[in-house]
């Protein structure tokens, strides 16, 4: 079970300075290449999925994978939002199998960034997951020339920072300190003073984004002071292009698998140098034995009703519809018995991302008026036993 709790996982960096690499993966070739990577490493690592990326690929197909890759790697793994824009975008992500979740807030003003981000908050929670904010902001847009999107970089104020956490209760900080997202020329200045004074006055897994062009002192220095987790993406997509372009000279012929031949090879290649670099190669072992797995649940309800198949099978059709729209529901199945003489007719198979997940969908006033207000009066046969997934 390598999907582990993000919380744990950055704590351990936290406490043994070190970083834990949030690479973004836009399609199969990163996800495969970065798992690949994260194990011949021996490393913890955070499949991270950007919201500004959507438009690029389809996140609930690419959730699906992520969530295979991450129950089949052999390294601790967390599955995170990044950039989501919204409590609807966290909700979702959640519901697809995110286990820690960002929300950025960090362009509205310091009230209305505590404001949406307490929401989350409130929110993932109450589903168990972890939420990082952003204050200060990192300009640029993540896969483009930093120039071109020269954007106001806002550093982050050691005690606003404080204020921040304590009136959201984030898990995680990411702080401006002078990196930006995209392609360099030359290394940023960083404002290392400010980090320290930062992590001196959260003592919280802090996170940086825009990691693509620090160079290999400066990745030391900022984890030095405190940062546990380092968002990548631009190299990555660089080192995919340039692989592909090598291949097109190669062979002008090449087709589409073809020219993708050696993609996750130099995707691979650079993950490998940036986890040997930042120190977590060969925490894998010590993360698995410190985090929690993270378990899932399913809730299983087998039922009997004399209201007939029509009224069950409408019933079944408003739970679905209904039920799923609950944060921290994974899915809501519904089915009918293959064999006439079971002993129950109906299931439900309510998927739920936590505990914690279960606990709040029981008390959730839209379960609550379905409940009572539709199914518990035509299902007086029925048990339910709530399973924690292996
Ligand atoms: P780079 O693309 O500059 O590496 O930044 C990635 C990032 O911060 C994603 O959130």
């Amino acid at each position: 079970m390598p999907l582990v709790h993000m919380g744990d996982m950055l704590r351990h960096a936290h406490r043994h300075r070190y970083a834990v690499g949030a690479f973004d993966l836009v399609e199969l070739s990163f996800l495969e290449a970065i798992v690949a990577g994260a194990e011949a490493c021996a490393a913890p690592v955070i499949l991270s999925l950007a919201e500004s990326h959507f438009e690029h690929y389809d996140f609930e197909l690419a959730m699906a994978a992520t969530v295979a890759a991450a129950r089949r790697a052999r390294v601790p793994v967390a599955i995170h939002l990044d950039h989501g824009a919204s409590l609807e975008s966290a909700v979702r992500g959640i519901a697809l199998g995110c286990n820690g979740v960002m929300v950025d807030a960090s362009h509205e003003p310091f009230e209305e960034n505590v404001r949406r981000t307490r929401a989350v908050v409130e929110m993932a929670h109450a589903c168990g997951v972890p939420v990082e904010g952003e204050l200060g902001y990192v300009a640029g847009v993540e896969g483009e020339d930093a120039e071109k999107h020269p954007g106001e970089v806002v550093y982050t104020a050691p005690e606003e920072a404080a204020e921040f956490v304590r009136q959201t209760g984030v898990d995680f900080l990411a702080v401006s300190i002078g990196t930006v997202h995209g392609r360099l020329r030359g290394e940023p200045r960083l404002d290392l003073e400010r980090l320290a004074a930062i992590d001196e006055a959260l003592g919280l897994p802090l996170v940086i984004h825009g990691g693509t062009g620090l160079g290999d002192a400066q990745f030391r220095a900022i984890i030095e002071r405190g940062v546990t987790k380092i968002n990548y993406y631009t190299a990555l997509a660089d080192a995919a292009a340039a692989s592909i372009r090598a291949r097109a000279a190669e062979d002008p012929r090449a087709g589409y698998t073809g020219l993708m031949r050696d993609v996750r090879r130099a995707i691979r290649d650079e993950v490998e140098r940036c986890i040997r670099l930042w120190g977590s190669a060969g925490r894998a072992a010590a993360v698995l034995a410190e985090a929690r797995p993270w378990r899932e649940i399913e809730h299983v309800i087998l039922w009997n009703t004399d209201a007939g198949e029509e009224r069950a099978a409408a019933a079944m059709a408003e739970g679905r519809e209904k039920l799923a729209r609950i944060p921290g529901v994974r899915h809501v199945r519904t089915g009918t018995a293959v064999d006439a003489d079971a002993r129950y007719r109906y299931c439900w198979l309510i998927g739920f991302s936590s505990v914690a997940a279960r606990d709040h969908y029981r008390d959730h006033p839209v379960h609550v008026a379905y409940a009572d207000g539709t199914f518990r009066p035509m299902a007086g046969d029925r048990v339910r036993v709530d399973y924690a997934l292996d």
